[in-house]
């Protein structure tokens, strides 16, 4: 099989102009700029290293390839000039190594690729090549010269741990999520017993009674309120994602709206950008809004002219979502540890909650292939972005 490589910047994807390989059997062009001693001496030293080395030139043609690769390939170095290299990398791999090594080309980058190659017995091998721009003295552009190495044990390593702690995981969120559940029906039962010791003896109970009882009620409705957001955390991974268009500033406005019922009193100035449309799951997105929404009003509680702030830019690739408030803040050492459950930066009689809010936010942003990060200071407000890309993966 030939493979027929064009330059991505020219032709459409159907129509590719061809390059024509190096006629089969010419010699192979010394490194640009060598004299013919220190090419030698290059030979050498590239024949006798532990790795795979090649290079091209500006043409994006190879035109070197040391033994150790053409014993790795067992092909001959006409075989594997210009641009039969192609041939022996994995056919579900070729397009994004082509897509890397063009657009580094053209941009004069460094990159770095893994690839499946086909070694000399035929089994496929992931290779790690490591391709770095060369330069003449006058700064012209000569080519790449690239140096590769056999990844297989450590990827193959790497997956199978991926994979077990994937297992792993979500058998523990199984365990939280039945623990969670189970847990209700004896928590009900407390509360029951609790509310008819108070409504059937409150009035005989003494002062130390009574605040024993309170104590219990709070230490029940505590226990509750952990069990929703543990059971909310360990839901998020357990359905799949349902990506669609979803207008974040209409969501936004729903959730504002029902904080402002439910404390009427708070005057709190909300700035919400109008359409901001991402392409995601409405359930797990708005709960995510529900948290950094709900976190943004509960710690702008103590200031003077509160003020929230949703917004949103488009990049490369993704969505860059900004929620801002003007609140209590928190310190940066302490920033990314938020997002583990549990991790609160602040005292429950301070500001409440259970610090699970963010661990969730966390988890539907990942699965949507989105990152999440903070930025704040003590007394100056936060704020908390969060990417989603143009098109939502269940990651
Ligand atoms: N907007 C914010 N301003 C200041 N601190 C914040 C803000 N958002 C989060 N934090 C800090 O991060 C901690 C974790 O937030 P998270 O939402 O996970 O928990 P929570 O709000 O305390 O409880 P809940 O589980 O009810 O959401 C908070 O306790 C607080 O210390
Ligand atoms: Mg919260």
């Amino acid at each position: 099989m030939r493979t027929e490589i064009c330059p991505a910047h020219e032709g459409t994807p159907t129509d590719p102009p061809r390059i024509d390989l190096p006629p089969a059997g010419s010699p192979a062009r010394p490194p640009d700029g060598a004299t013919d001693d220190s090419e030698a001496q290059f030979r050498e030293m590239a024949d006798a290293a532990p790795i795979l080395i090649w290079m091209c030139g500006p043409d994006k043609l190879c035109h070197y390839f040391n033994k150790p690769w053409l014993e790795f390939v067992g092909r001959t170095l006409e075989q594997e000039m210009g641009n039969g290299w192609a041939e022996g990398v994995h056919p579900a791999d070729l397009a994004h190594c082509l897509d890397v090594f063009w657009r580094s080309c053209d941009a004069r980058l460094e990159f770095t690729l893994d690839y499946r190659l086909r070694r000399a017995d035929g089994e496929y091998r992931w290779i790690l090549d490591r391709g770095t721009p060369r330069f003449s003295p006058a700064g012209e552009f000569l080519g790449y010269i690239g140096s590769c190495i056999d990844i297989t044990e450590s990827k193959t390593a790497r997956d199978d741990l991926d994979r077990r702690v994937r297992e792993r995981t979500a058998e523990l969120e199984a365990f939280a999520y039945s623990v969670s559940h189970d847990l209700r029906a004896p928590l009900r039962t407390i509360d029951g017993f609790a509310t008819a010791l108070s409504d059937e003896c409150g009035p005989h109970l003494e002062g130390r009674g009574k605040d024993y009882l309170q104590r219990v009620r709070d230490g029940v409705h505590r226990m509750a309120d952990l069990i929703d957001d543990l059971l909310q955390l360990s839901q998020v991974d357990r359905s799949a994602l349902a990506a669609q268009a979803c207008d974040l500033s209409s969501v936004a406005r729903g959730i504002v709206g029902s904080l402002r019922e439910l404390e009427p009193a708070r005057a709190v100035d909300i700035v919400i950008q109008d359409r901001v449309i991402v392409d995601g799951d409405p359930h797990l997105l708005r709960i995510a809004l529900d948290n950094l929404l709900g976190n943004a009003w509960k710690f702008t509680s103590k200031v003077a002219n509160a003020t929230i702030e949703l917004s949103a830019v488009q990049r490369a690739g993704e969505v860059l979502i900004a929620v801002r408030d003007n609140g209590a803040g928190f310190d940066m050492a302490y920033a990314r540890r938020l997002f583990n459950p549990f991790q609160r930066l602040h005292r429950v009689e301070e500001f409440p909650g259970t610090g699970v809010g963010l661990a969730t936010v966390q988890r539907i942003v990942n699965r949507h292939g989105g990152r999440i990060w903070a930025d704040s200071a003590p007394g100056c407000g936060a704020s908390f972005y969060f990417t989603l890309p143009l098109r939502a993966t269940d990651a």
